[in-house]
């Protein structure tokens, strides 16, 4: 499974790529709200930084304005992926984007049934948002075994699942049992999946034994 991080935070982003961990990027414009940047010059530093994909979302939901700012957002650089929601409009646009070589992730999916639009419409991914679906009271991981088990089904079908609004580490385990081709993770989420008290206190011990014999490795 692929670890994408969901953020708009340059800093965070910079921080989570220096460890190797990271093969692409998520925003959204709540995110980029939260950053007070400009958003164009915000993807052109991501884009230079992280290698893979790095999804920026048009602002307008009508498709003739969604397909222009697509096209001014995929000319930032060659790793963007255009994020437009998923309506007939932007299932038009994505269809017409996905058309000119564009990658396209359609987000807000809520269910399989609009997961099977995304595919037809030759979405490069597809983001079932899974927190939020938890939050209404449903198992939002049930969504992405479902997507993830009728796409299977076509070999045809080329659109990766991302498994979206990831809120515990827990969800990013159960993303990749689930056979989620990516999981966009808040950098929270990234740190959380390293902790554990035995690594802790087994640490501790390590330090404190090799403090014992005196030793050094690096030795001038
Ligand atoms: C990413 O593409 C989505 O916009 C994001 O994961 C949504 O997460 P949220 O439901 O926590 O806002």
């Amino acid at each position: 499974m692929k670890f994408f991080v969901d953020t708009a935070d340059t800093g965070e982003i910079r921080r989570l790529a220096a460890m190797g961990l990271l093969d692409g990027v998520t925003t959204n414009p709540s995110l980029v709200a939260k950053t007070g940047r400009d958003f164009l010059d915000t993807v052109r530093e991501i884009c230079d930084v992280v290698a893979g994909p790095v999804s920026a979302e048009v602002a307008a939901t009508d498709f003739e304005t969604m397909l222009a700012e697509g096209r001014v957002l995929a000319a930032l650089a060659p790793n963007v992926a255009v994020k437009v929601p998923l309506t007939p409009d932007g299932i038009r646009t994505c269809s017409a984007l996905a058309a000119e070589g564009v990658t396209v992730n359609v987000t807000l999916c809520f269910s399989a049934a609009q997961a099977l639009l995304a595919a037809k419409a030759g979405a490069a991914f597809v983001s079932p948002f899974v927190g939020r679906l938890d939050d209404i009271g449903m198992e939002g991981m049930a969504l992405i075994r479902d997507i993830v088990d009728i796409y299977g089904q076509y070999p045809d079908i080329r659109t990766q699942v991302l498994a979206a609004s990831i809120r515990s580490a827990q969800h990013a385990v159960q993303a990749a049992q689930a056979g989620a081709d990516v999981a966009t993770l808040p950098p929270a989420v990234i740190d959380q999946m390293f902790r554990h008290p035995l690594t802790d206190s087994g640490l501790e011990r390590f330090v404190a034994d090799w403090q014992s014999t005196g030793q050094r490795i690096l030795r001038d």
